[in-house]
């Protein structure tokens, strides 16, 4: 099977600090992996690499087989991207704000399918014209997350996509992950949530102070979230 995303011996260094040391996971096209890792581990760092913002100080990412510092504007043409802080204009409606940074993104949709993208996040039909301001967090990132969602790219790179969200919200958005991966879609996602992983992700990689010290496969069975969790916690304190 192809690998939608690779990372190769990777290591990154920002303000001449090192903060990816060395990590190589593979993400095969039409799975989802969870780069699982407390603050600070050097989760955001990766997805911006994949993105082609970071200079690797050895090693390489490649998208789609291709190296992202050969061919960045390709990296990025396969890639939607919620970042960890999505900013979505407080003035406009839900419906507003993803027309606007859809036609930004020169991505169209159909009021249908805006609709199709809301509904799969489950955003009350009520609050779609309303202004953002009056949205919770938990709206405001549905919303960043039906945003990613149309852009219709075969990836997608979310970072803490379930921050804000509550219980019911996030088993709505791990059976939406798993609707898209079933599509093709590619998913990488970064979290510090060990429960959340464990149901979404076909791969997990436990990633602490930037080296990756832990990897987990759905292959050999159901993630055992205990399992995970222990690990998680063992680095964690030392
Ligand atoms: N813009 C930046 N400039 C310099 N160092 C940064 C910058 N952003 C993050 N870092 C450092 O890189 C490390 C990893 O950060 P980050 O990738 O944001 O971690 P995570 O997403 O896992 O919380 C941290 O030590 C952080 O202080
Ligand atoms: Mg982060």
């Amino acid at each position: 099977m192809n690998n939608a995303l690779e990372a190769n011996s990777l290591s990154i260094n920002r303000s001449g600090k090192p903060v990816l040391n060395d990590i190589s996971f593979t993400v095969p096209a039409g799975e989802i992996y969870a780069l699982l890792g407390g603050n600070g581990a050097g989760k955001s760092t990766t997805l911006l690499t994949f993105l082609g913002f970071l200079e690797a100080a050895s090693g390489s990412v490649s998208v789609q087989g291709e190296q992202v510092n050969k061919n960045v504007k390709k990296a990025r043409e396969a890639i939607a991207y919620l970042p960890e802080a999505a900013t979505l204009y407080g003035h406009m409606s839900a419906y507003e704000n993803l027309r606007y940074f859809l036609d930004l993104a020169n991505a169209k949709a159909s009021d249908s399918e805006l609709n199709e993208a809301l509904d799969s996040v489950a955003l009350q039909t009520a609050a779609r014209s309303q202004h953002m301001v009056t949205y919770s967090k938990g709206m405001r990132q549905k919303t960043a997350i039906a945003l990613a969602i149309l852009r219709d790219s075969p990836i997608l790179l979310l970072d803490e996509p379930t921050s804000g969200l509550d219980p019911l919200a996030i088993d709505e958005f791990n059976r939406l992950a798993r609707k898209l991966a079933d599509q093709g879609r590619t998913i990488l996602m970064v979290t510090h949530d060990v429960y959340g992983a464990c149901q979404v992700a076909d791969r997990i990689g436990l990633l602490r102070r930037g080296k990756l010290v832990g990897a987990f496969d759905r292959t050999e069975g159901e993630i055992d979230t205990e399992t995970v969790h222990r690990a998680f916690a063992e680095r964690a304190s030392t």
